[in-house]
Formats: structure tokens, sequence, C-alpha cells
């Protein structure tokens, strides 16, 4: 009998068999373009910590990325046997890591904006401004949970504000 864990495994490399076309035809990730100049941020963040940020930092998750997609695409064009399955699973951690620092450095990048600017300020009386009153009181108070909540989180402390109906909840 065969245990959850290898039945999962297996079904998983059933499912990789049938999508190895797609993935043969797979596209590379390229690192996006900016929504505002290197210097934009100033001076909250120099142009020279958003220059590196941008065009290293995050470039090393899409090459990562493209890396791990790359020998999983080698993998997946292989018999299957114990060892290909084995290395498919041990590509997963890279997969994951860099996959989720190029989603998310995409969206983080398009939620700055320089500090003051009408972007950064709760819409009065909105919906969310009142969710983020009564969940926490402030905005202040808000970043300061964001803060602490991401502090200790693997990667410079990712976290997501998610917005249930009308409440408002911290994850990380
Ligand atoms: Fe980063």
């Amino acid at each position: 009998m065969l245990t959850k864990t290898t039945t999962r495994t297996l079904n998983n490399s059933i499912r990789t068999a049938a999508f190895s076309k797609i993935a043969a035809s797979r596209a590379q990730h390229t690192l996006p373009q900016l929504p505002y100049a290197y210097d934009a941020l100033e001076p909250s963040i120099s142009k020279e910590i958003m220059t590196l940020h941008h065009t290293k930092h995050h470039q090393t998750y899409v090459n990562g990325l493209n890396a791990a997609e790359e020998s999983l695409t080698k993998l997946q064009s292989q018999e299957a046997s114990p060892e290909t399955i084995k290395a498919v699973i041990s590509l997963q951690p890279a997969l994951k890591f860099n996959g989720g620092g190029h989603i998310n450095h995409s969206l983080f990048w398009k939620n700055l904006a320089p500090a003051g600017s009408e972007q950064t300020k709760l819409p009065a009386g909105s919906k969310f401004a009142q969710a983020v009153e009564r969940d926490f009181g402030s905005l202040e108070n808000l970043k300061k949970a964001v803060n602490t909540k991401t502090a200790a989180v693997q990667g410079s402390g990712w976290g997501w504000l998610v917005c249930r109906l009308l409440s408002v909840s911290l994850w990380s």
C-alpha cells in the first residue's frame, strides 16, 4: 500500500509528465521595468539602493527561477524514474523561493510611492480607511504592526495585508 506522500508524489509526476510539452515551451522570466525612475523615491530610498535592489537583488530571483525551471524542463523530458522524481522534488525549494521572490518584488515595486504623495494616504472616508481605523486604530499603527509581524520572516520580511470584505488582516 502506498503512503499518502508516495501517492501524492506519483500523482504529481503523472501531472508533470502530462504538462511536459507545455513546460518545454515555457518562456523565460524577465526583470520588469520599474514604473518610476530609480531616484523617484529619494530621500526615503536612494537611487543607489533602488538600482541595486532592482538590477541585482530582483534580477537574482529572476535568474534563479529561470535556472530552476530550466532544470525542471530537462528532468521532465527524461524517462520517469525514482531518481528523476527525487530530482524534481528537490527543485521545489528553489522554485518556491525564487518564484516567490520574483512575484513579491514585482508587486512590491508597484506599491511604492514618494513619501507624502497622494498614493501614500488612505482615501478619506473609504471602506478601507474605516477598516484600518477599526482594526488597527490608525495607519501608523498598521505600519508598526506590519513591521513587527514581518521582521522575523525569511527574505527580509515579506507580509501581505489582506482585506476580507470589511475587515483587514495581516499575514506573514
Ligand atoms: Fe528585496
